[in-house]
């Protein structure tokens, strides 16, 4: 065995590869984790490493209601949250107990590419909605709910994977009001939400859960760590009992039940809110420094936005280009970015790429984006 610690799509040694939306090794925070667990060990009782009632540990849920509280401005019940094992096993959970083999399903265009692979796992017809720096466009939406009858439609509210943006207040109010007269379900994937460096973002999904239309998926894998694998979804008390009648809740009770317990110590210790406090000196300075040396070498070739939070910067460039023929030249300059056309249901917005700031340091951004720079020459 080697004993080196890697990832999936890790870069070579001597790559700045600015398509990894990860957070870089000096994030993940391995003290916090520590004083959790020793918190968690010195009064653990054997039968919490049993299973764990369904939605998740009373407790937990508890301090997570806090924390979400507070991080929200809105009061959250422990009553409307369902434990998880992420956004990625939520979406697969929700895409289970809320859709059929053949259903279609409303995506943003662009929209996590990941996602795709999970509802093409159910057999569902993936259709996508334009957006804009407002989020999801109403009106075609509003038209597309003519020809279509939607299971759910997956929305990425705040700081958008890859777009950067957050739909508008108003968007998402009108976007209520149209789930619940067409009866479509909304899957709000919420993981950016928290993670505000500038202005605020609108009120979470998660805050609009009455009507039973919408589904807010969380994650500790951006605001700790992603080997915790423990997210939640924030519900209504209707959908909320339909996830708790799916036979894999049933037989392995909570999901995730003893990370739950490390991360509520680390709540009930602050140390998890510390924790998202320092996130967001660290990414704001990256955001400035990513900004910045755009602006030095890419004015001239695309246009952007600087993203107020998450992991992204959604550049675009002339609407002939393809920025996925330009990947092989990245490489051999040891650089690397994401090209848009991985986040288009059909394969569109080639004249797209994404760039992260969350897996390198400020001189590491400015020397990847100078490569990059070299690669469209
Ligand atoms: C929009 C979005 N959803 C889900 C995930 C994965 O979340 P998790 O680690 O909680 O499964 C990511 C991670 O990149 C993401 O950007």
């Amino acid at each position: 065995m080697s004993g080196i610690v890697t990832f999936d799509g890790a870069p070579p040694p001597g790559t700045i590869n600015l398509g990894i939306g990860q957070p870089s090794a000096d994030l993940l925070p391995t003290d916090l984790i520590r004083q959790a667990s020793d918190s968690f060990f010195g009064t653990a009782q054997p039968l919490e490493l049993n299973y764990g009632v369904l939605p998740g540990d009373e407790r937990f849920l508890e301090s997570l209601a806090g924390y979400l509280g507070e991080g929200y401005g809105t009061p959250v019940s422990p009553a409307s949250l369902f434990v998880t094992g992420g956004s990625s096993q939520a979406l697969d959970f929700v895409s289970t107990v809320f859709s059929t083999c053949g259903d279609t399903v409303f995506v943003e265009e662009p929209s996590y590419f990941l996602a795709f692979q999970i509802f093409q796992d159910h057999g569902l017809n993936v259709v996508g909605v334009p957006t804009d720096v407002d989020g999801v466009r109403i009106d075609v939406l509003e038209a597309l709910l003519t020809e279509h009858a939607p299971a759910f439609f997956y929305t990425i509210p705040s700081y958008h994977n890859p777009g950067g943006h957050c739909m508008s207040a108003e968007r998402r109010g009108r976007l209520v009001e149209l789930s619940l007269r067409h009866g479509f379900l909304i899957v709000a994937d919420e993981v950016y939400q928290l993670l505000h460096y500038f202005d605020e973002p609108p009120p979470a999904l998660g805050t609009m859960t009455e009507g039973d239309t919408v589904l807010s998926l969380g994650s500790f894998s951006k605001i700790l760590a992603p080997a915790m694998r423990l997210g939640w979804i924030q519900t209504g008390p209707g959908l909320r009992k339909r996830l708790l009648e799916n036979g894999f809740v049933n037989s392995g009770g909570s999901i995730n039940h003893y990370s739950s317990h490390i991360v509520r110590h680390a709540i009930d210790l602050g140390l998890q809110q510390a924790h998202v406090k320092d996130l967001r000196r660290t990414y704001s300075g990256r955001v400035e420094v990513m900004q910045e040396i755009l602006e030095q070498e890419f004015l001239d070739l695309a246009t952007w936005h600087r993203p107020d939070g998450g992991y992204f910067f959604w550049l675009r460039f002339d609407d002939d280009m393809d920025t996925a023929t330009y990947r092989e030249r990245a490489e051999e300059l040891r650089t690397g970015f994401q090209p848009g056309s991985l986040f288009s249901s059909d394969r569109r917005l080639g004249n797209f790429l994404r760039l992260s700031f969350a897996h390198y340091g400020g001189d590491e951004i400015r020397e990847g984006v100078t490569r990059l720079r070299r690669v469209f020459e």
